[in-house]
């Protein structure tokens, strides 16, 4: 589907504030977003091909670099096939996401498995297919060595956790003393045990580390990225041979979400990588990169419409349908994941007025499914519209079946400037569609709808 709508704005240029106005009201006026389409996510095309720029940009000096996509940051295939067709590859954590990947046009060698948990039917299909595989524990490549047909194109790596400690979001630090991933480089003994499980495979090529995401400062990411490149050239020296011949170095990149401008931005990370290890663009190693979040989180926005409005106790509550099904972060630790949220009338313009204090909730059946507490905005009433921005990763491309409310459709958008610079043409692109009510009954259990019922004889 790809409809058309022309929107006006007055001083030529969006302001940065005003970055998706003119694709919201289009949104309403095309019917994406109001009765007929109460939540939908939105993913700005042209945004996600410049950040995927900056991302080259900034690591244009360096020589064999692989820039993989984060597949779980928003595993939808037409965002994959686009990212693949702008020289991206594609990191992947289960045997969805590899098959997502695949779908999508990745060529094998371009992906990469991780995940602390894989079968051996998994690790199975990545060596047939040739596609890269980071055992995560000494106990996987044990397993990989009873898998492992020397024939393989797999490029094979080991993630270590460098343990250089947590940021500010418990869940997302991955590099914390006691972090489930990883070999973990810093207890008695496992340097040398992963020492020598490089010398007893030569096989073995790569190490990875992924510090960990939201709230990890970049600083602590290098430090983490500077260990594992120490760890290379030790093992490297000790064995007398090259045998480490590429690092992936994950992803991790923060985003602000206070407001619309985007730091630390990737040319930060460089230089922070630069500086903790002096030598790692030195082209010694070919590296990996797996950012998700950096590159779509503020390329995307959920649009909800308002059903209801109630006060009670002495606070005004919006009922919207941007709840915990598609913004499932921010209602649980909505401390961690505060989001930006922009008010709109029933006609998709953003709104003016005195502002109060709201709640912005959500449709799902709990108290906590709020997606902001107390927000000043313009006074919310039936038929508005309500957008949390920023949300273009691990939001609505993976929302959560509480409830059995429906996954919203997702739409791509392209909004080009006018002739005079004034007018802007939106034009959308369904990426998913949202989920029917016989897709809801067919993965409820349709189809073994009698199992548990007693049959007479
Ligand atoms: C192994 C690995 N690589 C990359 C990523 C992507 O991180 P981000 O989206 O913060 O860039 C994650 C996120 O969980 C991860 O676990």
């Amino acid at each position: 589907m790809t409809q058309t709508t022309s929107a006006h704005h007055e001083d030529g240029a969006a302001p940065p504030a005003a970055r998706f106005d003119a694709v919201v009201r289009a949104a309403v006026g095309q019917g994406l977003l109001g009765e007929g389409g109460p939540v939908a996510g939105f993913i700005d095309t042209e945004g996600v091909l410049a950040s995927v720029g900056t991302l080259h940009d900034a690591f244009a000096a360096t020589p064999g670099v692989l820039h993989t996509f984060a597949a779980k940051a928003c595993s939808l295939i037409p965002v994959l096939r686009l990212l693949a067709g702008c020289g991206m590859g594609c990191e992947v954590a289960s045997s969805g996401e590899l098959r997502l990947a695949l779908e999508a046009g990745f060529a094998a060698s371009r992906v990469v498995l991780d995940s602390p948990a894989k079968t051996r039917e998994e690790l199975r299909l990545a060596l047939a297919l040739g596609v890269a595989v980071n055992a995560d524990s000494l106990d996987e490549l044990r397993r990989i060595d009873t898998l492992r047909d020397p024939a393989t194109d797999s490029v094979l790596g080991l993630r270590v956790n460098p343990q250089v400690g947590g940021g500010a979001i418990g869940p997302m630090s991955t590099a914390t003393d006691t972090s489930k991933f990883g070999v973990a480089l810093r207890d008695p003994g496992t340097r040398e045990a992963i020492v020598g499980a490089f010398r007893e495979r030569p096989w073995l090529t790569r190490l990875h580390a992924h510090v960990g995401s939201q709230g990890c400062p970049l600083e602590l990411i290098a430090a983490g990225v500077a260990r594992t490149y120490e760890l290379a050239g030790e093992i490297n020296a000790t064995l007398g041979v090259r045998q480490v011949t590429s690092l992936d170095i994950g992803g991790g990149l923060p985003v602000n979400f206070a407001d619309e401008t985007v730091h630390p931005a990737y040319a930060d990370y460089v230089a922070a990588l630069t500086a903790a290890a002096p030598g790692l663009f030195s082209g010694r190693y070919s590296l990996v990169t797996e950012f998700g979040r950096s590159l779509l989180a503020k390329n995307g926005f959920i649009g909800a419409r308002v059903e209801y409005t109630k006060d009670a106790g002495g606070r005004r509550i919006a009922l919207t349908h941007a709840g915990a099904q598609t913004a499932t972060r921010t209602v649980l630790m909505p401390d961690a994941w505060p989001l930006r949220i922009g008010a709109f009338g029933p006609d998709g313009t953003p709104k003016g007025g005195p502002v109060l204090a709201q709640d912005v909730a959500g449709p799902c059946c709990f108290a906590g499914d709020v997606v902001a507490y107390g927000r000043e905005l313009p006074e919310l009433a039936e038929d508005d519209v309500v957008v949390l921005y920023d949300t273009g990763a691990y939001y609505f491309s993976t929302p959560w079946a509480y409830n059995s409310l429906p996954r919203p459709a997702v739409y791509g958008f392209r909004a080009a400037a006018g002739r005079d610079g004034r007018d802007r043409t939106v034009t959308f692109a369904t990426v998913r569609d949202a989920q029917s009510m016989d897709a809801i009954a067919a993965e409820s259990g349709l189809a073994h709808a009698d199992a548990l019922i007693e049959r007479a004889g």
